[in-house]
């Protein structure tokens, strides 16, 4: 068990192979995967278990955090406030201080400003051990030398568990993960999404009142991750665990969460249901960093945009003026050919790719409309439409001329 770090060790601490020892023996680290029908006994077990124990609710409040000899701080009155049982995303670009909010709320680093509060309990200075939250790694960091059911069972062993009920607790944690039949496995010798799966039953077992996870998925192949993220998030629910879950993938972010806080140099400039946060973005950073957005020229008097001749309704905080930028999503934009109607709302545009997405395509015009030809520099401006496949017009190619119109749902003005 650890116990309350001295100086040196909270000089080092911030090393990452350090945290992940402090919550391996603590027994922190876990994930799984559960499909449907795994969901049984187990996981009817920890749902009875998370409702006697009540998640965890976080508050960080105005949190700072500079590490020694930084010149900026990697936390600059980080505010985040999480309800019990919810799945919280942070989601940002490297740096911008993901890790350093999750590792702040664990304990693993000391914050210079600022208090945290689980379950309205203030445990700023608590230390991580004492904290009741589990975390898992980008690296699986197991014990090489034990068996996923000795992996899974260690933690609840380091905290005074009697052999035959860890053993059935680990065991359930397992199934939980889908793994039950993997128990008696090495961890070497299992796959990467395996042993991730057997981190997530050790981080679950120990009953944390928060779960934290730091890019848990970016180490494992593309389908693998898809198929574990979705497991996590079924766990999650099945639980109730709160659970804090850090990623720099906004396809990810917006399969599995509750709720997005979008980072920005250690802050959250937005936090939002992932609908919302897609449909209603707060600022331009927000608005490109989630999903793909047009750059269009436009008039604003801050309610109403006009853009290509079409009006269209602006989301609060949207700037004024005549030559604003409205960030438009592809699929909010549409396209018939140009000699349908020459008479139609929109600008003249020539294809110059299209792209089957399946049930969608997405069409890549070039704005021939003098007016836009050469906005701002000599680039002519780009456009891309995204549409059901039905909607394309039959027999449309690369060079086609086009209309390319706005429709009238809510945008960001800039
Ligand atoms: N141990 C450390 N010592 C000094 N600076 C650090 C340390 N860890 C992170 N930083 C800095 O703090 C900022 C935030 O880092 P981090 O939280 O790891 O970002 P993210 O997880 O979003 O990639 C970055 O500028 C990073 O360089
Ligand atoms: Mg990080």
């Amino acid at each position: 068990m650890l116990n309350q770090p001295t100086t040196s060790q909270s000089a080092t601490r911030h090393a990452l192979s350090q945290d992940e020892d402090a919550f391996k023996n603590d027994p922190a680290a876990s994930l799984a995967g559960v499909r449907g029908k795994d969901v049984t006994r187990a996981a009817k077990a920890l749902l009875k278990d998370s409702a006697k124990r009540g998640g965890g609710s976080i508050q960080m409040q105005d949190v700072v955090k500079i590490y020694p000899g930084a010149a900026k701080r990697a936390l600059d009155d980080f505010n985040l406030d999480i309800k019990p049982g919810e799945m919280v995303v942070l989601l940002g670009g490297s740096g911008c201080g993901k890790s350093t909010a999750l590792r702040s709320l664990a304990g693993l680093e000391d914050i210079q400003g600022g208090r945290i509060l689980v379950g309205g309990q203030d445990v700023t200075g608590t230390p991580v051990n004492k904290r009741e939250m589990a975390m898992v790694f980008q690296s699986y960091s197991l014990f090489p030398h034990m068996t996923a059911l000795e992996n899974v069972a260690f933690g609840l062993e380091v905290r005074g568990m009697g052999k035959a009920e860890r053993r059935k607790t680990a065991m359930e944690q397992l199934e939980l993960v889908g793994l039950a039949d993997q128990a008696g496995k090495y961890t070497q010798q299992m796959s990467g999404g395996q042993q991730q799966r057997v981190a997530l039953a050790r981080a679950l077992a120990i009953k944390p009142r928060v779960l934290l996870l730091d890019e848990p998925l970016s180490a494992l192949d593309a389908k693998v991750r898809v198929q574990l993220r979705d497991q996590i998030r079924s766990i999650q629910l099945t639980t109730g665990t709160t659970t804090v879950f850090v990623t720099h993938d906004q396809e990810e972010a917006l399969a599995v969460a509750d709720r997005i806080g979008v980072m920005n140099k250690g802050r959250i400039e937005q936090i939002a249901a992932p609908r919302d946060l897609y449909q209603r973005p707060a600022t331009e950073y927000v608005a490109t960093f989630i999903g793909l957005t047009n750059r269009m020229p436009g008039a604003s008097n801050g309610e109403e945009a006009v853009v290509f001749g079409q009006r269209l309704p602006l989301i609060t905080g949207s700037a004024q003026g005549d030559a604003v930028t409205v960030l438009i999503r592809p699929e909010n934009l549409t396209l018939i050919r140009a000699d349908a109607n020459d008479s139609h709302v929109g600008e003249h545009a020539r294809v110059a790719a299209i792209h089957f997405l399946g049930a969608l395509v997405r069409v890549d015009t070039v704005i021939t409309s003098g007016e836009y030809q050469h906005r701002g520099n000599s680039k002519p401006l780009e456009v891309t439409v995204q549409l059901p496949a039905g909607e394309l017009p039959d027999g449309l190619a690369i060079g086609d001329d086009v209309i390319v119109t706005p429709r009238p749902v809510a945008a960001l003005a800039c």
